[in-house]
């Protein structure tokens, strides 16, 4: 994100003396590593930038009172979307956090933070339907291959695994009857009339049109990318939550829940 975003360490000084000249009232930083970052260091980094950013602020006469670390905490994925562990990212932080801005000089700082993916991605699965199916090599001696076609897609629900480079997105069948059926060698292609594949290499069982296959992790980035390319109206939303989680919330917000 640093290319789109924010400004060199060397340009630091005259952009806060520009806001001065402007009237404005810089009161701290803000940064975001980039979601799925890979490196616990990014974080330790641009905190130690930030502290860069504190100091030229005060020196301006700056009461700089905010260090916002934004997003890009991992959480634990089916996918191999998230390769980082989130404890060794907090110690990774807290040490940073303790070094630059030890909390006997800097009392006054609020330390915030913008997690996105790390509670929503686990959080839902993304279930299609297969709407068709063709099977290869069915006369040969080798086993047969199926490639499924599903009503969502890369245009869609899946686009993320366009742009997290590496990402495979992972499928499982929905009935009981497939989860411990034998697997073949399959293909997954989306819906419309794009070359979408969405899992060029993937083992599912037998299935037939009408059955339903899931991904896993995909509580982010996935329903705010549906579109109506081809005509496909976007897929709705159901919610649920089980009981001892609704029981947990519920002593949440009456202010209990770690008590
Ligand atoms: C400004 C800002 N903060 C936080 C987030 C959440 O990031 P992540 O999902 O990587 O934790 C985003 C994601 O788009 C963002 O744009």
């Amino acid at each position: 994100m640093a290319k789109k975003f924010g400004c060199a360490q060397k340009n630091v000084r005259s952009l806060l003396k520009k806001a001065q000249l402007a009237g404005l009232k810089v009161e701290g930083v803000s940064f975001h590593v980039g979601s799925g970052a890979t490196s616990p260091e990014a974080f330790s980094r641009a905190i130690r930038e930030s502290k860069m950013v504190f100091v030229e602020g005060c020196k301006l006469g700056f009461h700089m009172n905010t260090l916002d670390i934004g997003g890009g905490f991992p959480c634990e994925t089916v996918t191999n979307y998230c390769t980082l562990k989130f404890s060794k990212v907090a110690e990774v932080i807290n040490k940073a956090l303790d070094e630059e801005f030890p909390p006997n000089e800097h009392n006054d700082i609020s330390i915030i933070a913008e997690p996105g993916i790390y509670f929503s991605m686990p959080s839902t699965v993304l279930v299609a339907n297969i709407i068709g199916k063709r099977v290869n090599g069915k006369d040969c001696k080798t086993a047969p291959n199926i490639e499924y076609f599903i009503n969502d897609g890369n245009q869609s629900s899946l686009f993320i695994y366009k742009t997290a480079n590496g990402v495979t997105p992972v499928a499982m069948p929905v009935a009981p009857k497939h989860i411990d059926a034998p697997v073949l060698e399959c293909k997954v292609w989306g819906q419309t009339c794009d070359d979408d594949i969405v899992l060029e290499e993937c083992e599912l069982p037998d299935m037939d049109v009408g059955d339903w296959i899931y991904f896993t992790d995909k509580g982010a980035y996935s329903s705010v990318y549906n579109t109506t390319f081809n005509g496909f109206q976007p897929r709705p939303i159901l919610r649920y939550i089980s009981r001892s989680s609704q029981e947990r919330l519920e002593k949440l917000t009456l202010g209990d829940a770690f008590q």
